[in-house]
């Protein structure tokens, strides 16, 4: 009798034991490169779950929304750093590095900018002012910045926006006028869809080539990697193994894997749909760790918990559950099969 209480005992306290080691381990002990979110400050002071669990899952911070134009450039001659700063404080607080997000892109411009007159001079120096004055705000503080997102159509060809349209060559400008203002940020081309647009990913490439041989500075590739379980593992795996072979850092930098991408009003989740999705994260997580080290800036997710993300936000798509995270912040399955397989390696 006395054994079996102690072996009742024994196992309960393995069992126990067992649980909160799970509690205290993270998928991001186990990584050798940064495991990121794209966050929003107002959630990060207004939902202590959605703030502690940033500060302990991930490493990497990107704003979503408030380093871009529109929000960090309201007015001509105003700038708005606070919350862009209040993100940069909360990282410091956790020791998380922060990646900018973004210098230029032809969505989310501030509305003086798109009604801005002048000639091709005048539009230069406005860009020009844009990401120097916010670079330099965040020198030393910022990683990384997605300097151009989002310049090419699926065709190949240049995006038809404001900056293409005032200033030739925008993208190579932007480049070097980034590198001027802060000469230790790396420098990122950030772009979706690659997977089966063979003809983005060409001019992507193209593009890195040619600013090798024009000796424009970009150090890296953002691959946005907004997937889903419909998406082909073939066709991520080969714009992977392309963007990889340029030798520039590559930062699988918006990922989120969609579950019912033609937004189903009758869509349930089930075990099926979270197995296939669970083999996308770790297709995903698998050919990032398989690149080399040095070009491993790591992977973010866009958003933290599935009721923030952007497909139901921005979309307007409620059953969608494209992340590691639940709606109550907890770990979905996925997580521990993630975890697991770095704990193997
Ligand atoms: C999205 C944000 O998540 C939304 O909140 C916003 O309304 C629109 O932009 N590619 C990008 C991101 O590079 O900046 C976008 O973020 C998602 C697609």
């Amino acid at each position: 009798m006395k054994k079996l209480i102690t072996l009742i005992f024994l196992g309960l306290h393995t069992f126990i034991q067992a649980q909160s080691n799970a509690q205290n381990e993270y998928i991001k002990q186990f990584l050798r490169f940064p495991l990121g979110a794209a966050v929003n400050p107002k959630y990060l002071s207004e939902k202590p779950l959605y703030r502690s669990l940033v500060a302990s899952e991930f490493s990497s911070i990107t704003a979503e929304n408030h380093m871009k134009m529109v929000n960090i450039h309201p007015e001509k001659d105003r700038f708005d750093f606070s919350k862009g700063d209040e993100i940069i404080g909360f990282a410091q607080s956790t020791k998380s590095r922060v990646h900018g997000h973004t210098l230029v892109w032809h969505n989310q411009t501030a509305t003086w900018m798109k009604e801005f007159q002048g000639d091709q001079q005048a539009w230069e120096n406005m860009l020009k002012n844009h990401i120097q004055t916010v670079v330099k705000h965040y020198q030393g503080q910022i990683a990384g910045w997605d300097v151009v997102n989002e310049a090419f159509l699926d065709d190949g060809t240049l995006r038809p926006s404001i900056w293409s349209e005032h200033i030739p060559d925008y993208i190579a400008k932007s480049f070097v006028w980034a590198h001027e203002a802060d000469p230790r940020a790396l420098l990122f081309y950030n772009d979706y869809g690659q997977d089966g647009k063979p003809k983005k990913m060409e001019a992507i490439l193209n593009m890195v080539q040619e600013f090798k041989k024009r000796q424009i500075p970009i150090h890296g590739l953002g691959l946005q990697m907004h997937i889903s379980i419909q998406s082909k593992n073939e066709e991520i795996k080969e714009v992977i193994q392309q963007s990889a072979a340029t030798g520039l850092s590559i930062h699988f930098s918006e990922v989120d894997v969609a579950v019912n991408p033609k937004n189903n009003p009758d869509f349930v989740l089930d075990d099926q749909v979270n197995l296939k999705q669970i083999e996308k994260f770790k297709l995903l997580f698998s050919s990032f760790a398989q690149l080399p080290a040095s070009q491993q800036y790591g992977i973010t997710f866009w958003n933290v918990g599935d009721q923030d993300s952007w497909l139901r936000g921005f979309f307007k798509r409620p059953k969608e559950y494209p992340l590691l995270f639940n709606e109550a912040y907890q770990r979905k399955a996925a997580y521990q099969e993630v975890m697991d397989f770095f704990k193997k390696k």
